[in-house]
């Protein structure tokens, strides 16, 4: 869920809405606004997009300088009017939104109720706003009612007596205080009110915030006044945050990762001296056994090619694991190993988990992340960023790319320090790594030539991915985007496995996406071709330029250049994140919100 607040000296209703919409990514099954009036709260809320609710608003008439959001990503009840956010108390003095989960909410709600508060919705977060009810100033009751909450929350609060602020809470939940002239925000993520303002302060757990136009003021959950908390400008510019031209976020996103690679390999590479230098890497430590990866979907999939580049660059024994198994299988892990996390948003509720666990078991932590200031980045003992900008679209792109950047900086990194990888290999390898963004941007300007694939291939409705070492990865990316986006069925394999049951699936309406490099695996691949092609399967093939014996196998060829094995993936994965995307235009999906999905998962 997204939540904002806003309070200054213009109409809180417009901004609180195009909040919500750049919010929107973190679930969009409701939606609802509570403004704060001379002598009343107004709250409307319904099911569905923003798009629909704005025609809710049109005849409201309430002038407003302060108010509260909520778009919704459903969890306990419901996606229905009574269960959106904001929720009332009994009175309707006190308005709140909630992002997070409320672990004991039944066990409240009971007790609640016997006390004879009337409940409206089936939601978790209904709750708190019942708790808030009672004697004593808001801040107060805040402090008590926290004391009951077991779970993750992220609250904006309205109170009628207190006209003119907005209370915020923060527990496991990303909070963020925008700080305007004469105005001030408050945000589960900075999109929310990056137009307004680049200054902000991230909201620590445990803090209850009381904000007006003038200014805030930081309490613990004690109810103890706060000092120290500073004000940090972030460099994104807001216009970023927008379309810019493109159809859709996804096409956006797409068509920045040159740039965005390049931004993310700044500084970082030393092309004179063959070196990798990470600036956030202090007193780094190499004397750990074994690195062990965890992440959650596409950031996973980055991970698994993490793996291939830190075994074959630093030598150093490595697992992937998903956070959601790793965190409850009681992993064997201690103070020798390192566990590498990687997550787009820094929120993903499996992802923090598993990296709690590891400290608790004396791990050393290191995560990949694109979020300043987000809750892996406080958990971890060094942050390495990927510098992708804000990502909206649901389905990861650019940030993929990002992640696949810096992690082979990381082992490659790791390989020098660990007397691995000597200067004239790193060097080599650097200097290729550096041409790369002016190949994808090469690659995306054959754009028009995906998108006449993806007509001819948008009715199929099974894919197979294939692809063995470094393209095994992308294999299972290129089948995740396409899924995700245009809800074709479709699988991604080690070509290995093939005959080990898949081949099973093949008949002509089967169609089979083949990823071949230039390595010893490349004539098992060939061979597999042959057998689809002997079941009448559809093929596309992926391969380097001029590779003749794959494109005879092939109905269908994407050529990417010819670069060394290990930096083929920075190639590969723009073909299929364009053809995902165009076969999912051609079938009018709702491509950067796709259904049933979040940007980030911030709930088990
Ligand atoms: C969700 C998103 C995916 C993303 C995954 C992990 O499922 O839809 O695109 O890969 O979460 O997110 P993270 O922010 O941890 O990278």
């Amino acid at each position: 869920c997204g939540i904002i607040g806003y309070v200054g000296e213009r109409p809180a209703l417009p901004l609180i809405l195009s909040g919500l919409k750049r919010l929107e990514y973190r679930g969009y099954d409701s939606v609802g606004i509570a403004l704060l009036g001379e002598e009343e709260i107004c709250v409307v809320k319904n099911k569905g997009r923003i798009r629909d609710f704005e025609l809710d608003l049109a005849d409201l008439n309430f002038p407003s300088f302060c108010g509260i959001g909520h778009t919704r990503w459903a969890t306990h009840g419901i996606p229905s009017r009574e269960n959106a956010h904001p929720h009332l108390d009994c009175a309707g003095g006190i308005a709140l939104v909630h992002n997070g989960i409320i672990e004991n909410y039944r066990s409240l709600r009971l007790c609640l109720s016997e006390d004879g508060h009337v409940f409206r919705s089936e939601t978790d977060s209904e709750v708190i706003v019942h708790l808030l009810e009672g004697e004593g100033t808001p801040l107060e009751r805040l402090v008590k009612a926290v004391g009951k909450l077991k779970g993750s929350f992220a609250l904006c609060i309205l109170f009628k007596e207190d006209p003119g602020a907005i209370y915020g809470v923060r527990m496991s939940s990303p909070l963020i205080l925008g700080v305007g002239n004469g105005e001030n925000f408050l945000a589960s993520d900075v999109p929310a009110f990056l137009q307004n303002t680049n200054r902000v302060v991230f909201i620590e757990d445990g803090e209850i915030v009381r904000v007006t136009r003038s200014g805030w003021e930081i309490f613990d959950f004690e109810g103890r006044k706060k000092s120290g908390s500073s004000v940090v400008t972030i460099p994104w510019d807001p216009v970023s945050a927008e379309k810019g031209g493109y159809k859709h976020f996804m096409l956006k996103e797409i068509h920045e990762q040159p740039q965005v690679f390049e931004d993310t390999l700044a500084g970082r590479v030393n092309l004179l001296e063959g070196q990798v230098y990470f600036e956030e890497l202090q007193e780094f430590p190499i004397d750990f056994e074994r690195v062990v990866i965890v992440a959650c979907g596409t950031a996973c999939h980055a991970g698994m090619l993490g793996r291939i580049f830190l075994e074959k660059f630093a030598r150093i024994p490595t697992e992937v694991d998903y956070a959601s198994e790793f965190r409850y299988r009681d992993p064997l892990v201690d103070s020798k190993t390192l566990v590498l996390s990687i997550s787009q948003s820094g929120e993903t509720a499996d992802t923090l988990a598993a990296v709690s666990l590891a400290r608790e078991k004396g791990c050393r932590v290191v995560s990949v992340c694109n979020v300043l200031g987000s809750s892996l980045t406080r958990i971890s003992d060094w942050v390495l960023y990927t510098r992708a900008g804000v990502e909206i679209s649901v389905a990861s792109t650019k940030a993929f790319l990002c992640q696949m950047a810096v992690l082979l900086l990381f082992a490659i990194y790791l390989g020098q320090h660990r007397g691995c990888l000597g200067k004239e290999e790193t060097r080599r390898l650097l200097e290729e790594l550096v041409t790369l963004p002016r190949l994808i941007r090469d690659i995306l300007e054959r754009e028009e030539d995906i998108c006449k694939l993806a007509k001819k291939f948008y009715l199929f409705r099974n894919f197979l991915y294939l692809g063995r070492g470094v393209l095994f990865p992308l294999a299972l990316e290129g089948a995740l985007k396409l899924k995700e986006i245009s809800y074709i069925h479709a699988e991604g394999l080690s070509a290995g496995e093939m005959k080990h049951g898949p081949i099973a699936l093949v008949e002509p309406d089967l169609a089979t996406f083949v990823l071949v490099g230039q390595d010893v695996v490349r004539s098992k691949i060939i061979g597999n071709m042959e057998e689809i092609k002997a079941r009448q399967g559809k093929i596309i093939a992926l391969c380097c330029f001029g590779d003749q014996e794959v494109a005879e196998q092939a109905d269908e060829v994407i050529y990417i250049p010819r670069v060394t094995e290990c930096l083929l993936p920075f190639l590969a994965i723009v073909p299929m994140q364009l053809f995902a995307y165009y076969v999912a235009l051609e079938k009018g999906c709702d491509i950067d919100q796709p259904r049933n999905l979040a940007k980030s998962v911030t709930v088990e």
